[in-house]
């Protein structure tokens, strides 16, 4: 489907000139798609993986899928902020695909800013320091949203930073900004929310409001839904024709939640979460989490009264820009459940 609704062609990815990869963030969700895209596209991969990281990339179970697209990627192991092994991961490479990142679910906002802002600054010298062609750095769409008027967000529509999250992601795009206008070529993408096997957040939680029902309940408020597939063709056509220095929302469908749900329940038979939480017991919560922070100087949940006002609002984005100079389009939410739902189902066994 395309940034106004259109259907979508079937979104093969077309002569991405194989080159040499350089990925970070290569054992995340994302970036396990799209270190398999570019393999099974005949690029070389350079990926960079911590000690800990798991490169089993994703199970979904099926047997006749005998290797799950990993083993070729050539590993560098570090951490991003190991000067040698970043320049030896992006040393050469045609393009740098920079995805590592951490969000407040499982770190400190001190690490949030740590890996997402000063993570950025490490990559970017390593490509100073080498010899690279184009980086393309994934923030989010969250570093944009309409100042109330207006119903879908754009590239324009440049938001103050709600959180650690987008405060670092928004920093990081400063800092990707100035390398294009000064010294190298970059792009930056920014996903929406980002749907498709793997993701044991997001992803997990959509499909439990509409299948399990346990799920008492779904949220108020809604959010673009994007295909992992279509972000891995958003990155490869950002690489392709993308113009330095710009920025590209990679979105999927607008949907409140209660629609998405039910459009996951009337496809897979499930039991939807039938009842909204109310917005009112989101708003009282940020305070509440506010106050126990200020009292224990510890930020014990990841969200502040902003935050929760922002859960429950309509948060919606046009990828005009990105179907028009990109060739960027997305596929609905139906296309994506086959196989997210066999993943869903093999990883609750
Ligand atoms: N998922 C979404 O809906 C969404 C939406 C918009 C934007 N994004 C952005 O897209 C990118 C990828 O997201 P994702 O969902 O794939 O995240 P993810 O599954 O949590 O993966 C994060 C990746 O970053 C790596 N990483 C974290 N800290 C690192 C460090 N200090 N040094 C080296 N590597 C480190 C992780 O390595 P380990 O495997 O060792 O943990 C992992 O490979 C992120 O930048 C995220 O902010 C995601």
């Amino acid at each position: 489907m395309t940034a106004d609704g259109a259907a979508a062609s079937d979104g093969a990815e077309t002569g991405d000139g194989a080159g040499t990869a350089a990925v970070t963030g290569a054992t995340g969700f994302l970036g396990t798609h799209l270190c398999e895209r570019l393999l099974e596209n005949g690029w070389t991969v350079d990926g960079l993986c911590r000690p800990t990281s798991d490169r089993g990339g994703i199970d979904n179970g099926d047997d006749s899928n005998e290797q799950n697209g990993l083993e070729d990627v050539n590993w560098h192991v570090g951490d991003l902020f190991d000067r040698r092994t970043l320049e030896s991961l992006v040393d050469g490479a045609d393009a740098v695909f920079h995805l590592a990142g951490v969000g407040l679910w499982s770190a400190t906002p001190d690490t949030v800013e740590r890996v997402n802002r000063d993570g950025t600054a490490a990559v970017l010298r390593a490509c100073r320091a080498s010899d690279v062609g184009r980086l393309v750095f994934t923030s989010t769409a969250g570093t944009r949203r309409t100042n109330g008027t207006g119903t879908f967000a754009d590239e324009r529509d440049v938001a103050e930073p709600i959180g650690a999250y987008q405060r670092s992601k928004a920093a990081a795009e400063g800092l990707v900004d100035r390398y294009a206008r000064t010294e190298g070529d970059a792009v930056t993408v920014h996903p929406t929310s980002i749907f498709g096997p793997g993701d044991g957040s997001f992803t997990a939680q959509l499909i439990a409001m509409g299948t399990e029902p346990t799920m008492p309940a779904y949220l108020p408020g809604g959010l673009s839904i994007v295909g992992v597939s279509d972000v891995v063709d958003g990155l490869l056509a950002a690489y392709r024709s993308g113009t330095s220095g710009e920025h590209y929302i990679l979105g999927g469908e607008n949907l409140t939640y209660d629609r998405a749900v039910s459009r996951i329940s009337d496809n897979t038979g499930g039991s939807p979460a039938r009842l909204p939480v109310p917005s009112a017991a989101i708003h009282a919560a940020g305070p509440v989490v506010e106050a126990v922070g200020t009292v224990t100087d510890r930020q014990v949940f990841p969200f502040d009264r902003q935050m929760a006002r922002l859960a429950t609002r309509r948060l919606f984005y046009t990828s005009q820009k990105a179907h028009e100079e990109l060739g960027y389009e997305y596929e609905p939410l139906e296309a994506h459940l086959p196989e997210t739902m066999s993943w869903y189902r093999h990883r609750r066994k």
